[in-house]
């Protein structure tokens, strides 16, 4: 108050005159924030569908890491604000009935392992497409199709393609033909704006706005695996450049990383939380079949120096985040740079409130070679050990003893307590390699439980993935 009475009455109000009109300005910015937030909010409702086909237009998708489910959204958003009512749904949520209604479908779907159907429309797959015959079923559909692909892949588009040929061998009536996208391809994503504009008889194509890449910096990078027999591995720290601030993100979700001289961006699974301060990954050095370094992974752990930058986004992987599973017990399997998804969500998990959850139970069976070079996060896992949080914990090193022992090995023998948990409501995330960890995995898991009552639990989101 000395500095208010050394100025005179005339400042004295000026500065008054300057700090209501500050506040008015924060509140009016504030209205107009809630206003748009309401707007989204009602807009988003609108669009999600319970899977009844009484909406005019589905968006469908099938996705494994979230491309697709977030052009879903960005198509039934774009359609909406053209004046095109529409609903999005994930494929496991259509039926034959629901098919067999007159409608217009868009369905945007990629592919995975070898040509396969992502694993929440595998049980789509069996319970529907595999039952149903070719002829006139589906005569009052009118439908499209995004394929999401990779053409490094021997099956290109595989279940795009499958999907759109057995929707036609069933009467359903092409609006367009099925456009493929080879790496989200931005010129194919284009085609199908085009596609929206003629559906919503307009001449332009429809407002989209995808998330745009941001400019990060490496500010750490510890090498995590040295005297391994495996590949180098490091632990890495980013932070949004130039002290922009940290942006939001939840467990599981992916970065998307463009490195200097690639475009093509490269997915890293995030290993930490935003209250961490920074983003952190576990990153694997890859080597192509001459030898020489993967161009990401050799930009990040050998040629970039701490400080340097790079192009990232995030991903939103809802497919892996723990959403409704945020009360149950957890089962947690992963090999090699996969616990990095998996203690983004075992800090999530530690950082809810005890009585969020109902059975706050955690087991983690992790595996890579051997304890002494190899053990990724080993504090962090004692930590959560020690504090009771991780129940069950399995480490399984595959060279530490004279057989090869994998993390797969290790759930078959635990088949009881694994029935058990499932039996009491347990959710299963499985991260890190596809084939031999994922594939071993999910065979225990289909001998133990059968494929009915996996499919089931994959489409209650109790049965999860993020594999590579
Ligand atoms: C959902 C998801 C999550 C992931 N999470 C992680 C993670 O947490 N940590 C992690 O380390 N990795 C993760 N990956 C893998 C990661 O995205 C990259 O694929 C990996 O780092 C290799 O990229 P790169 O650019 O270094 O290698 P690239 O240069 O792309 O090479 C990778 C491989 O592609 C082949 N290849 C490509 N181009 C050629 C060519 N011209 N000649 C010969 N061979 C070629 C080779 O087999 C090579 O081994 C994840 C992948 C996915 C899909
Ligand atoms: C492990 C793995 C296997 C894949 N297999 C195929 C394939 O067989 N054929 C193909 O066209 N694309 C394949 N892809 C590429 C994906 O279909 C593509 O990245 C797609 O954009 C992913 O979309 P989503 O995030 O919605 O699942 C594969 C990708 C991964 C990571």
């Amino acid at each position: 108050m000395i500095w208010l009475s050394s100025l005179g009455p005339a400042r004295i109000a000026t500065a008054l005159v300057s700090i209501l009109l500050f506040a008015i300005l924060c509140l009016a910015t504030l209205r107009r924030e809630r206003q748009r937030l309401r707007r989204e909010r009602a807009l988003a409702e609108s669009m999600l569908s319970t899977g009844d086909a009484a909406a005019p237009l589905l968006v469908v998708h099938a996705s494994q890491t979230g491309t697709t489910e977030q052009l879903a959204w960005q198509t039934a958003r774009a359609l909406q604000l053209a004046g095109v009512p529409a609903q999005v749904c994930p494929l496991a949520s259509l039926t034959r009935e629901t098919l067999q209604r007159p409608a217009r479908a868009l369905f945007i779907v990629s592919t995975y392992g070898e040509g396969d159907p992502p694993d929440t429309a595998a049980p789509f797959v069996r319970s529907t497409m595999l039952t149903t015959q070719a002829g006139d079923a589906f005569q009052g559909l009118h439908f499209g199709v995004l394929a999401l692909g990779d053409s490094s892949y021997a099956q290109y588009c595989g279940f795009g393609r499958a999907l759109d040929q057995w929707l036609r061998g069933a009467g359903a009536q092409p609006l367009f033909d099925r456009i493929e996208a080879d790496k989200a391809d931005e010129k194919a994503i284009e085609l199908w704006r085009q596609q929206l504009a003629h559906i919503a008889g307009t001449r332009d194509a429809p407002d989209w706005s995808g998330p745009a890449f941001e400019r990060w910096q490496l500010t750490g990078r510890e090498h995590v695996n040295a005297g391994s027999d495996g590949e180098k591995v490091c632990h890495l720290d980013l932070r949004p450049a130039g002290g922009a601030a940290l942006p939001h993100w939840q467990a599981g979700d992916l970065l998307q990383v463009r490195v200097p001289g690639e475009p093509q961006p490269r997915e890293y699974s995030i290993a930490s939380v935003p209250a961490d301060g920074s983003l952190q990954l576990l990153v694997r050095q890859a080597r192509r079949a001459d030898g020489s370094p993967g161009r990401a992974s050799g930009w990040l752990l050998e040629t970039a120096t701490i400080g340097d930058t790079l192009e990232a986004r995030i991903r939103e992987h809802r497919g892996f985040r723990l959403a409704d599973n945020a009360g149950r017990a957890l089962i947690l399997i992963g090999n090699g740079t996969g616990i990095a998804g998996l203690r983004s969500l075992l800090k999530a998990r530690a950082a809810l409130p005890s009585q969020t959850s109902a059975d706050p139970r955690c087991w983690l069976i992790f595996g890579e070679r051997s304890a002494r070079h190899d053990a990724f996060y080993a504090a962090d896992i004692a930590r959560w050990q020690r504090s009771g949080m991780l129940t069950c914990c399995d480490l399984v090193y595959s060279r530490d003893q004279p057989e090869r022992r994998y993390v797969q090995h290790r759930l078959a023998e635990c088949r009881e307590r694994l029935r058990s948990w499932v039996d009491d409501g347990a959710a299963i995330y499985v991260c890190g390699s596809l084939e031999g960890m994922a594939a071993g995995v999910d065979a225990v898991l289909e001998d133990t439980f059968g494929r009915g009552r996996l499919d089931e639990l994959t489409v209650a989101g109790r049965y999860r993935r993020d594999v590579y």
